[in-house]
């Protein structure tokens, strides 16, 4: 069987590595900016108390976890699309919104799913050059074409770890045609602490171009349930309720949300840790001779100089269990991407770091 030439032209997209095998038989797992504290207990009590109602299909509209999210977002309920991830929602908008030959722009260093999923449409992906691994919204602007359909926009981003700050994004909206959508993926923005940020939902009713995405896979640490959402304008959100499956949201992933959503002490402990563990590893690695990248998320990036080097040490550390991210795919293959974990994994991480820094 062929399929579509554009599906043949997609690079698949590959994960974090999570197996190592060394001689130690531990193994770090700081390769996909999963939560450091695992699963929240609540969560835990909920997925025990779901298994008896396995059988039964979901609430295909998500109405009690959209309610929740309504009630502590303090958005209008009707305005949330829930998806199996925020990954989900991002090939909705690129399945209702590109067809073949479109164009969509993302920043250099933007998340892969952008690319991915408008190949998946058949849309022409446009990378936009960043400035010092930023998003440079003016040549994003310049990019814009009679055929461009949607700008995706991670913030913070993934994998740079950098932020556009709450009034040069209000500026660029003012500057954006109105026909053409602004998703904004807001994944990490529980991990932001630039005062001059936002996660942007009040750009969706001030411009009505903007649809903003947010995930329960990293703070809430429930990567493995899938589970995300979109705030959307009420005719985006109606355009995705006709694209998704009628069951595209489990009943498991609806009842560890609403469980995560009253989770407040484990979220404001998990910022506190990201914060305190993001500052220290950024220190110790920049002594250690690394270039480590600016970040507001639950990562760090770590420039090597070269590809060669970054890839050593990424060998070399895996042989002791510790598993970091390869940047290849992203097009900064002489840096690696380093997961902030809990205290123990990060005190490994960073003396195992120095030490094969000071003897490489
Ligand atoms: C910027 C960004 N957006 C979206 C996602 C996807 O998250 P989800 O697990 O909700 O699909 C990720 C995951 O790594 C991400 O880094």
């Amino acid at each position: 069987m062929q399929a579509k030439p554009s599906i043949m032209n997609i690079a698949p997209y590959v994960g974090g590595e999570s197996k190592a095998s060394p001689a130690s038989g531990r193994v770090i797992k700081l390769s996909s900016n999963e939560g450091a504290f695992g699963v929240p207990k609540g969560v835990k009590e909920a997925i025990q108390r779901y298994a008896d109602t396995a059988h039964r299909y979901p609430d295909g509209g998500c109405i009690e976890l959209r309610s929740a999210l309504g009630l502590k977002y303090g958005i209008d309920p009707a305005h949330i699309v829930c998806g199996a991830g925020s990954d989900e929602i991002i090939s909705f908008l690129c399945q209702a919104y590109v067809s073949p030959r479109d164009e969509v722009i993302y920043s250099r260093h933007g998340f892969l799913m952008y690319p991915i999923s408008t190949q998946v449409a058949g849309g022409i992906p446009v990378p936009v050059p960043e400035q010092e691994l930023r998003a440079d919204l003016q040549a994003m602007l310049s990019a814009v074409t009679d055929k461009t359909k949607i700008i995706f926009l991670a913030n913070p981003n993934n994998p740079t770890g950098s932020y556009l700050n709450s009034a040069e994004l209000r500026a660029f909206l003012m500057s954006l045609p109105k026909h053409i959508l602004l998703v904004l993926d807001s994944a990490y923005a529980e991990f932001v602490t630039a005062p001059d940020y936002s996660a942007g939902h009040e750009f969706v009713s001030d411009f009505g171009n903007v649809v903003v995405t947010r995930t329960f896979s990293k703070i809430y640490g429930m990567g493995g349930v899938r589970l995300g959402w979109g705030h959307c304008p009420p005719d985006i959100a109606d355009v995705l309720n006709r694209v998704r499956g009628p069951f595209n949201v489990s009943s498991l992933a609806q009842v560890c949300g609403i469980a995560a959503l009253g989770e407040a002490q484990f979220i404001a402990d998990s910022q506190a840790h990201n914060t305190f563990w993001r500052e220290r590893a950024s220190e110790a690695l920049t002594q250690a001779g690394l270039r480590v990248y600016p970040s507001q998320g639950n990562f760090l990036l770590v420039s090597f100089g070269t590809a060669e080097k970054a890839e050593s040490c990424r060998l070399a550390l895996k042989d002791q269990g510790i598993i970091l991210r390869q940047m290849g795919a992203y097009g900064l293959s002489e840096c690696l991407r380093i997961s902030i974990g809990h205290p123990e994994e990060m005190e490994i991480a960073i003396s195992t770091l120095t030490a094969y820094m000071n003897n490489s």
